[in-house]
């Protein structure tokens, strides 16, 4: 049977990096009572150039790890890579209330006009099953050309970092995908399917029209809000800590580690760091 939820009960976000603070934004914007279990996995990241079974494998030990540890009231796997691999499993296997991260087709085959959507993702998503499925249920009489986009990922991270990003990069991935189909031209939104992209979605769209020559009104399209909502739909009528809830970023150290990204989460009102 179902435990009532304590009030201090957190919200856990998982994702191998920054990237899950595109979700955590506007789930906060819509709970700013929550409290909350950033976890990361540094040493793992990149998962996108990773293996369906290791990431199947680490994603699955991690998350029952912290769940053990923080009985979240629910879980947000805030990474389309983790999400379409592993999502299913974590789900048969765990009590916990799941959401997932998987790239935003659906809004953007409603709203395209061209019929050609444009996907940005890890090597590792744009290959998924889970991709393909979202492509025949949304997709029908539309084309979605996909592109791996992984240097993203780093670009991302480095920014937040504070740390400077040549913004060839960026050209590069809206290239990359303009070029990836000869009707890459019409392209008239771009799903960013991964949860790093949003933190640079300004520089890719000012990339896409300003060197590549998509036009203005480009679109770019992720989860987040959809996200938060459904956070929201889930928690509803539960109780929250009366004031100061608890905020928490789990690392596991490595290379990047989350030590020098810590400003963001300060603004967030994280105040511990804690090893996994
Ligand atoms: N943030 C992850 C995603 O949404 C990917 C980053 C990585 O490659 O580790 O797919």
């Amino acid at each position: 049977m179902q435990q009532p939820v304590a009030p201090e009960s957190p919200i856990l976000f998982f994702d191998s990096g920054i990237g899950g603070v595109s979700v955590l934004r506007p789930t906060l914007a819509l709970l700013p009572q929550a409290p909350i279990v950033y976890a990361t996995d540094y040493l793992g990241l990149p998962y996108g150039e990773k293996s369906e079974a290791e990431i199947g494998t680490r994603v699955s030990a991690l998350l029952g790890r912290l769940i053990e540890r923080f009985r979240p009231r629910v879980a947000v796997i805030a990474c389309n890579t983790a999400s379409t691999i592993a999502l299913a499993h974590v789900r048969a296997a765990l009590d916990t209330p799941f959401v997932g991260t998987v790239p935003a087709i659906k809004p953007a085959a409603l709203s395209t006009e061209t019929g050609v959507i444009g996907l940005l993702g890890t090597e590792a998503t744009i290959r998924q099953p889970y991709v393909d499925r979202l492509e025949q249920e949304f997709c029908e009489g539309k084309l979605l050309v996909r592109y791996a986009a992984p240097e993203l990922v780093a670009a991302a991270e480095a920014k937040m970092r504070g740390q400077y990003v040549d913004p060839q990069v960026y050209v590069n991935a809206i290239r990359g995908l303009e070029n990836a189909h000869d009707k890459g031209f019409w392209i008239d939104r771009i799903v960013l399917g991964c949860t790093h992209f949003p933190l640079v979605r300004d520089e890719l769209v000012e990339a896409a029209v300003k060197q590549v020559g998509f036009p203005n009104d480009i679109q770019t399209i992720n989860g987040g809000d959809g996200i938060a909502r459904r956070i929201l739909q889930l928690t509803l009528g539960q109780p929250w800590p009366a004031s100061s809830p608890r905020r928490l970023v789990i690392n596991n150290g490595g290379p990047l580690a989350i030590k020098p990204v810590w400003a963001p989460f300060a603004a967030m009102g994280f105040t511990e760091l804690q090893a996994v």
